[in-house]
């Protein structure tokens, strides 16, 4: 099949975002899009969101494709790159995204619900990691983006599983960082604060209410506030001195 990318800042850039179908995610496919990236759009969910995503990102004239993967899995990460590969060519940038959010004290908490949480938000962003890197180096190239969270960086009551995943992505993107130094390639974590999601609507309310009193901004973000971010970090020369770094659209929660 014939390529086609756009003009603007990624006009170079082909990139696989996962958790595409919502939220934060579709923010960034659509940003992605309408800086000119041809673009991989995953996501595990069933139903027409990806499909909708995917016509709006192609709405802007590059190649997108959308495909159906569950990133906690090996083999559907696997043939979730084969797909990429053979529709788009060598994947430049991948924005690990997907991510789930429950919530319970930990001695309520099953081993369940932590494995769960480990397995989707923590080893899919090393599964994807993994297999995008080879072609990366070979290249020279390569920007790889990851989605942690504030939680990860304060805590959270209720969300303990959520901040171990979390600070272990924020972990583990430091040493990616330092183990591709001086190849081409970067790493680097952006921690939103609380963002207008489906996601976020899984919290209690009582969780919300104490959070939101505490920010500095006294509000919640949108998803189109957290996806420059992303393209930034994805953008030649804004992204090109950046690595191993935490980038905090949180609404001031966290202050580094
Ligand atoms: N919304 C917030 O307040 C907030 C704050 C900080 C960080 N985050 C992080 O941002 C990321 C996106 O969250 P969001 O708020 O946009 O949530 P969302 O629920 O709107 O979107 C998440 C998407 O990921 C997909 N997904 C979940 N598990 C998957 C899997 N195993 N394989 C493939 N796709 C999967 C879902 O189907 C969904 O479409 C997550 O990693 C989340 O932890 C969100």
């Amino acid at each position: 099949m014939a390529v086609m990318g756009g003009t603007g800042v990624l006009a170079e850039r082909t990139a696989l975002v996962t958790g595409a179908a919502s939220g934060i995610g579709a923010a960034i496919a659509l940003a992605f899009a309408e800086a000119g990236a041809r673009l991989c759009l995953v996501d595990r969910a069933a139903g027409p969101a990806l499909d909708e995503i995917r016509a709006q990102c192609a709405a802007f004239g590059n190649d997108v494709v959308a495909l159906h993967a569950d990133v906690s899995d090996e083999a559907d990460v696997e043939r979730m790159f084969a797909d990429a590969r053979e529709a788009l060519g060598f994947v430049d940038v991948l924005v690990n995204n997907a991510g789930i959010l429950t919530e319970s004290h930990i001695v309520d908490m099953s081993t369940a619900m932590f494995d769960e949480m480990i397995s989707i938000n923590l080893r899919s962003v090393f599964l994807c990691s993994r297999i995008a890197l080879p072609p990366m180096l070979e290249a020279g190239f390569g920007r790889i983006i990851n989605i942690a969270s504030q939680v990860g960086q304060r805590g959270g009551a209720g969300l303990a599983h959520y901040a171990a995943a979390k600070a272990g992505v924020i972990g583990f993107t430091r040493s990616l960082a330092r183990e591709v130094g001086g190849t081409g390639i970067t790493a680097n974590c952006i921690a939103p604060g609380p963002i207008n999601t489906p996601l976020g609507g899984t919290l209690s309310e009582e969780w919300t209410k104490s959070l939101f009193a505490g920010l500095p901004l006294k509000r919640s973000g949108e998803p189109n506030e957290v996806a420059p971010t992303a393209v930034l970090l994805a953008s030649i020369p804004g992204g090109n001195i950046y690595t191993g770094q935490t980038l905090g659209p949180n609404s001031g929660d966290v202050m580094l």
